[in-house]
């Protein structure tokens, strides 16, 4: 697919912007981009932008998709192919690397590109020319790369399922996109921004219970998932968007009502008592801070606002403690 789609790219978060300056910086020299995040993060959005501003922009940016692809298919989409060269070959045709020639060319899920292309992809990148399949002679290509990856590659180089060589070629630049749930001063933003979208004339706002359930949910699907959600939204809501158009799932995920839910369970399952419940409250706070700060406690205690010689007392208090839980009993199974 060739994008031609006008792209815009909201965020007003720190660390948003101080990537889209170092974008700015790289942006005209030919130096090969990983963006690297989780799903629905923007990573094709940011594809889009290191096009756009680069001295490419009045050539093509060519996309693929490079997941659910067979290997076979994925050659012949990428390097195209010579007439006869397979049974099905009754012409000869070019390949997305050629198409881009002389713009950019996304690989997107490169994570999920098999060892063989991942030889092939090499050699191109390497020799700055193709052999179409089939083919005889070498193609010159001149692209700038960018590529997207949803995991970080050098953990599958430890496991063997990704080349270090073309990991060195296509991550000179990487760039790793924050998942929506560490930037959510962004959210607020999107939110504006899809309802302009998918209701530009109707001023619709929304209040502050229903953007407060946003904001306490913690956004898998990142900024695709905050799209579907808005909307959905604004298809059902009248003057503004309320907390009844905001779906069961993300009202469930209000954090201080999963830990409400939670804790009924033991008084009600397990005739646990106030204290006990508060009491094991406490105690997995301090688990977790401990855990987070990497068994540190002057670093444990900061996070939860106490002195070190509270959080010492607290420790001593539990160090024989064992949670009468049975959310615990739960996730031990
Ligand atoms: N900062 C942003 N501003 C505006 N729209 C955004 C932004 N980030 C993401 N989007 C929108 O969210 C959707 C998902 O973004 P995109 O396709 O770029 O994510 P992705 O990281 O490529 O996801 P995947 O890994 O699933 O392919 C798109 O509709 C995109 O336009
Ligand atoms: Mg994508």
């Amino acid at each position: 697919m060739i994008g031609t789609q006008p792209v815009t790219l909201i965020t007003q978060n720190s660390q948003m912007r101080d990537i889209l300056k170092r974008i700015d910086k790289i942006a005209n020299s030919d130096t090969s981009v990983l963006l690297v995040g989780e799903t629905g993060v923007g990573k094709e959005i940011f594809a889009d932008y290191i096009h756009r501003i680069s001295n490419r922009s009045l050539k093509s940016l060519v996309k693929i998709g490079l997941s659910a692809l067979p290997p076979d298919l994925m050659a012949s989409e990428l390097f195209g192919y010579e007439k006869g060269s397979f049974t099905s070959a009754a012409s000869s045709k070019k390949g997305l690397f050629e198409l881009a020639d002389s713009g950019s060319m996304f690989l997107d899920d490169i994570d999920d590109v098999p060892l063989e292309i991942q030889a092939k992809l090499l050699r191109v990148l390497e020799s700055r020319e193709l052999m179409r399949i089939g083919g005889m002679v070498n193609i010159p290509v001149n692209i700038r790369l960018i590529s997207a990856s949803k995991v970080n590659l050098n953990d599958l180089v430890e496991k063997n399922m990704f080349r270090s060589d073309l990991l060195y070629r296509i991550n000179v630049i990487t760039i790793e996109i924050p998942p929506l749930r560490e930037r959510l001063d962004d959210l607020p933003l999107l939110v504006n921004y899809f309802i302009q979208r998918y209701a530009p004339k109707r001023m619709l706002k929304i209040t502050d219970e229903a953007l407060t359930y946003l904001l306490n949910y913690h956004w898998p699907g990142n900024v695709r998932e905050l799209r579907n959600v808005v909307q959905r939204a604004v298809i059902f809501a009248d003057k503004k968007i309320t907390p009844e158009e905001i779906p069961a799932n993300i009202k469930l995920n209000n954090p201080i009502e999963q830990i409400v839910k939670a804790c009924s369970v033991c008084f009600s399952g397990n005739g646990m008592k106030f204290t006990e419940v508060i009491n094991c409250l406490e105690y997995k706070l301090i688990q977790d801070a401990l855990h987070k700060s990497g068994g540190n406690q002057s670093n444990a205690a900061k996070k939860l606002n106490l002195s070190l010689s509270t959080f010492r007392d607290k420790m001593k208090k539990f160090e024989t403690y064992s949670p009468n839980c049975k959310n615990v009993v739960a996730e031990n199974r």
